[in-house]
């Protein structure tokens, strides 16, 4: 495996997560090309990263996503390492007839769907890299489920299934699969969302989680478990039920999704 001089595009790289991972990957000598919805977010972290690519790409428009595979063929001939990270996170009572059905169903569509989306347009350009990694983002939340965000946890649950599953037969074409599964970080993830319980869990700055993610991500580690991920993994198997209480102390909501 290399670790510089790779073509790495970030989904989601404009804030938080993804972008500590941008600047970890461009700090290592790699070209980094970054998406989001927003242009002007996408606009002022080129101002702040000359090097940076940005294109302007929603992960859940099939059109666009495709539209952005030709364009990464055209202009840098192809991917090499591919970040799966763009997502959203939704408190929802469940209990409330009065919620907004669509929104739930986007949140599906972007943390789950578009992963899917994502890798199948990009797949001939991994096929063809002599490095080609795949990494998926999902969560700790995918051990244990976070009951405010029922929806969230289940996609997140879901992408680590699928991440499981495709590892095995990608393995065959000479793709590494990755999955990161970050702890409670301190992102704008959170701005809608103002949880009680969430306050609960000291949120891990984002350049440490990627410097924790490069460490293992070196190594060869195929499941990162930063900081309590990596307890919430193991809680989930030694003692499922108590964890999970721990979790949700308060199940429902005071904002709704
Ligand atoms: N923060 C945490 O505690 C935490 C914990 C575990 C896992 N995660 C996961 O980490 C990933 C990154 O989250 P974050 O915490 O860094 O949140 P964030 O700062 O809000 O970043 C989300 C990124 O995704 C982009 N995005 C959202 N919807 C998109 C779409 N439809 N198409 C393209 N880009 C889209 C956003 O840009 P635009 O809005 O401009 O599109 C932004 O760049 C997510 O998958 C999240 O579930 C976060």
């Amino acid at each position: 495996m290399k670790y510089n001089n790779q073509k790495v595009l970030i989904t989601g790289g404009s804030s938080g997560i993804g972008l500590a991972l941008a600047k970890k990957f461009m700090e290592n000598d790699n070209t980094v090309i970054i998406t989001g919805r927003n242009l002007s977010k996408l606009e002022t972290v080129q101002k702040e990263f000359p090097s940076i690519h940005i294109f302007q790409s929603d992960v859940t428009d099939d059109a666009e996503v495709r539209m952005l595979a030709d364009d990464i063929q055209e202009k840098f001939d192809g991917v090499d390492i591919l970040i799966n990270n763009a997502g959203i996170m939704n408190l929802v009572d469940a209990g409330n007839e009065d919620n907004d059905l669509q929104k739930l169903m986007q949140e599906i569509e972007i943390n789950y769907n578009s992963p899917i989306r994502v890798l199948h347009y990009f797949l001939p350009q991994l096929k063809k890299s002599k490095n080609a990694v795949l990494i998926n983002t999902s969560s700790g939340l995918a051990y244990v489920p976070f009951a405010q965000a029922p929806v969230y946890s289940g996609t997140k649950s879901a992408l680590h299934f699928w991440t499981k599953g495709i590892r095995p037969q990608l393995k065959s074409h000479q793709i590494k699969v990755v999955e990161l599964l970050p702890p409670v970080v301190d992102t704008p993830i959170f701005d809608n969302v103002g949880s009680a319980e969430e306050s609960k869990f000291k949120p891990m700055p984002p350049q440490k989680l990627a410097n924790l993610f490069w460490k293992d991500f070196i190594k060869g580690k195929e499941e990162i478990t930063p900081g309590l991920s990596s307890q919430l993994k193991l809680m989930s198997r030694l003692a499922p039920k108590y964890i999970f209480k721990q979790l949700n102390k308060q199940p429902i909501p005071t904002t709704n999704g």
